[in-house]
Order: C-alpha cells, then sequence, then structure tokens
C-alpha cells in the first residue's frame, strides 16, 4: 500500500451506528486509513463501548462540564489539533458548533444528516417528511459550515417512503441507508477524490454540479 495514512476522527454523541458501520467497512477495506479517536460530548454514549470493542481510544468531553458553547469548542478545538486528524467525522454529533470552531476545521468537517438536504435541516426530519407526503426521503452527507445543515452536500441516498410507515420504521430505513452512504464517501475522501473549494465540491478535482446520488431501492 503506497497510500499516507489518513487519520479520522469520529464524534459521537450517543448510539453510533453509523461509527460501527465506518468501523466495519475500515476493517473489511484495504486501506491505511484509520479511526485514532473517538470522542463524545455525552460519558453515556453507547458509541464509546463500540469503539472500545474495537480497540479505538476515546475521549470524553461532557458539554456539562462547560459553562459557555465558547470553551466546550475550545477544549473540542484543542483536542482535534493534538491528534491532527485529516478528517473529522461527526456521527450524530448532537452539538452545535461554533462559526470559530467550524472555519477553524473547514473543509476537513463532515456530516451525516437524515434528509435529503436542502430539505429538512435540523431535528424531526422523518415526522416532518411524512407529515408533508413526501414519497422521497434519504440521507445527506454534507461539509459542516457555520449554517446549520447548510454545507455543500458530498452525497445523498434516497428511498421511497412507502404509505403505511410511521416515522420510526421510516428512521430505521434511512439509518440503513447511512450505513451505506457514509462509509462510501469516507473511502472517496480518504482515496482523497473529494474536497471542498470555495464552497463547492470538487470530485476527482472537478466541481461536482450536484450531489451523487446512491439509489438503494
Ligand atoms: C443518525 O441518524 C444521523 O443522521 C443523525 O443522528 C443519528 C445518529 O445515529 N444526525 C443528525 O440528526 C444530525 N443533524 P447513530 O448515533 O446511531 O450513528
Amino acid at each position: 500500500m503506497n497510500q499516507p495514512a489518513v487519520d479520522i476522527v469520529v464524534l459521537i454523541s450517543g448510539n453510533g451506528s453509523n461509527l460501527q458501520a465506518i468501523i466495519d467497512h475500515l476493517d473489511q477495506s484495504d486501506t491505511s486509513a484509520r479511526i485514532v479517536r473517538v470522542i463524545s460530548n455525552r460519558p453515556n454514549a453507547y458509541g464509546l463501548q463500540r469503539a472500545q470493542a474495537a480497540g479505538i481510544a476515546t475521549d470524553v468531553i461532557d458539554h456539562q462540564a462547560y459553562a459557555e458553547r465558547a470553551a466546550f469548542d475550545q477544549a473540542l478545538a484543542d483536542r482535534l489539533e493534538a491528534l491532527n486528524p485529516t478528517i473529522i467525522v461527526l456521527a450524530g454529533f448532537m452539538r452545535i458548533l461554533s462559526a470559530a470552531f467550524v472555519e477553524r476545521f473547514r473543509g476537513q468537517l463532515i456530516n451525516i444528516h437524515p434528509s435529503l438536504l436542502p430539505a429538512y435541516r435540523g431535528r424531526d426530519t422523518h415526522a416532518r417528511v411524512l407529515a408533508a407526503g413526501d414519497q422521497q426521503h434519504g440521507c445527506s452527507v454534507h461539509y459542516v459550515t457555520p449554517d446549520l445543515d447548510a454545507g455543500p452536500v458530498i452525497a445523498q441516498a434516497m428511498l421511497t417512503v412507502q404509505p403505511s410507515e410511521d416515522a420510526e420504521q421510516l428512521a430505521n430505513r434511512v439509518q440503513a441507508l447511512e450505513h451505506q452512504l457514509y462509509p462510501a464517501v469516507i473511502s472517496w475522501m480518504t482515496a482523497g477524490r473529494v474536497a471542498l473549494h470555495d464552497d463547492q465540491v470538487l470530485f476527482d478535482r472537478v466541481v461536482q454540479p450536484s450531489p451523487r446520488r446512491l439509489s438503494m431501492d
């Protein structure tokens, strides 16, 4: 393998099923990319156990220990700078990051969001999709920019909403897509195929006019 090592840090807040999908994918791939640290802002996040079971070092930076958002962001930024990762993966990391933080790591920070962005930024995406009667739904991986859930979208996976399903069923099906989409995007990134330039996504050095689409049903 001639590729230089690509160090990844994954930020989580909870279950970590996307983290697990990324761990499993890297384990099965012929890649020099590795997760060097999993950081949670919640001490009891189940994803920490997933990381430990995979032999990955973990840190907890408990946001409740910081009186102000800026102080938490500073602590997180300091930890990240010490680790010096190539890619910072937000995988169910449920903290809004300050503009200063995001600018510091611009081009390195990616997030997965359970909607076809720009539709349904924010929370409760599945219930809102059902309430609107949308037929298409899915998930997006995007670069993180200061505006919440508004950064350039790298790729999306979509599904057709079934008339009979409720928000929980839809959430489960979207999560299954997430577990395929996030590893796919991370493979492109670790291979150096994806970059952010002037708020546009480059794929193989060419501006990508719209998100790549993975259709799975
Ligand atoms: C995922 O479904 C992800 O899309 C969502 O949190 C879940 C985390 O699940 N993220 C957001 O809503 C961010 N705006 P996981 O901890 O099992 O990976």
